[in-house]
């Protein structure tokens, strides 16, 4: 994404993305080095920057809602971490760096991921601690909070990831498959929107619009995501190819074939972008980022 506005949000998070963890004691040095280790490996920034922009798009104030953008990438890593396991899909290579595992080994990287999803909530409740005596400002936290707890949990990511694991080796119906996607993937972008619109102060209309949008982008994300480990470029994903193949994971476009993948991903882009027509100019970074996402390469 090379758009001015994504860029300036990336490096915002960029800039902050270890402040918010806990102090460590020494005793305990090796759970922060693997951690910053994985957080420091690059990645798109995608979920926080959405988290950012959602919440200016409704008004908000984009510092305010940093611990909150940096806890759902905390989120997002762990679950890169744990989803790279041997146990999981056994890969080797992330973000263009040896997984973590490969470092640490599988026992420290099992602790850094819970170490990074439990950080995440202590950087969310310290945040909320200074606003108890102001119950409106406290109001957009707990909600914030509680899109992010479910996004991740069980009737989000996790949900996802249990489905992708069991349907391994099996027959994947198209249901089944875009439950999959829509759950191991989606549910944590529509999080970042929702979080977002909901620290900005967004009313009922404006979230279902963005949450709309979310969901359309976060689908054509995984479908993306699909295409390019089935034909991408090493070098740019970071990420191993083939690995879904290695798994025998259905996919995109495994099931329905590459033009028809690209078609859909296409489909989703514009139903993501007429979600948001309605505020024309104000939604222009929305229109960009669904358009960059629809042509990314890595
Ligand atoms: C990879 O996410 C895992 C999926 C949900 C597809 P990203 O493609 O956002 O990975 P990073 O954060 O840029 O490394
Ligand atoms: C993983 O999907 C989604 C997560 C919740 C981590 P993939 O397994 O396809 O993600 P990559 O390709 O390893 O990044
Ligand atoms: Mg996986
Ligand atoms: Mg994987
Ligand atoms: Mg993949």
């Amino acid at each position: 994404m090379q758009f001015e506005e994504y860029l300036r949000l990336k490096k915002l998070v960029d800039d902050h993305i270890l402040y918010f963890l806990p102090e460590i004691d020494h005793n305990s040095y090796t759970i922060s080095e693997a951690m910053a280790y994985s957080l420091n490996a690059g990645g798109k920034k995608l979920r926080p920057v959405l988290l950012l922009a959602a919440c200016n798009f409704c008004g908000g104030d984009e510092k305010l809602a940093l611990p909150y953008a940096c806890a759902i990438e905390y989120i997002h890593t762990y679950s890169l971490i744990h989803d790279d396991l041997p146990a999981m899909d056994n890969d080797d290579l992330r973000r263009g760096n040896p997984t973590n595992h490969k470092v640490f080994g599988e026992a420290v990287a099992i602790l850094a991921g819970d170490g990074l999803l439990t950080s995440a909530f202590e950087a969310m409740n310290k945040d909320m601690l200074l606003y108890l005596d102001n119950v409106e400002k406290l109001k957009r936290r707990v909600r914030a909070i509680y899109e992010i707890s479910k996004g991740a949990g069980c009737r989000g990511m996790i949900a996802g990831q249990i489905a992708d694991i069991e349907a391994q080796n099996k027959e994947c119906t198209k249901e089944l498959l875009d439950y999959i996607h829509l759950n191991k993937t989606a549910a944590l972008i529509k999080a970042a929107v929702r979080a977002g619109a909901h620290l900005g102060g967004a009313d009922k209309e404006v979230l279902q619009h963005l949450d709309e949008y979310a969901e359309n982008i976060g689908l054509a994300f995984q479908i993306m995501d699909d295409i390019l480990d089935y034909n991408g470029d090493e070098e740019q994903t970071g990420k191993k190819t083939g690995s879904d193949k290695a798994n025998n994971k259905t996919t995109y476009p495994c099931r329905y074939g590459l033009q028809e993948s690209y078609n859909k991903i296409r489909e989703l882009t514009e139903n993501a972008k007429r979600s948001m027509e309605l505020y024309n100019d104000d939604a222009e970074f929305f229109f960009k980022l669904a358009d960059e996402l629809a042509e990314r390469i890595k």
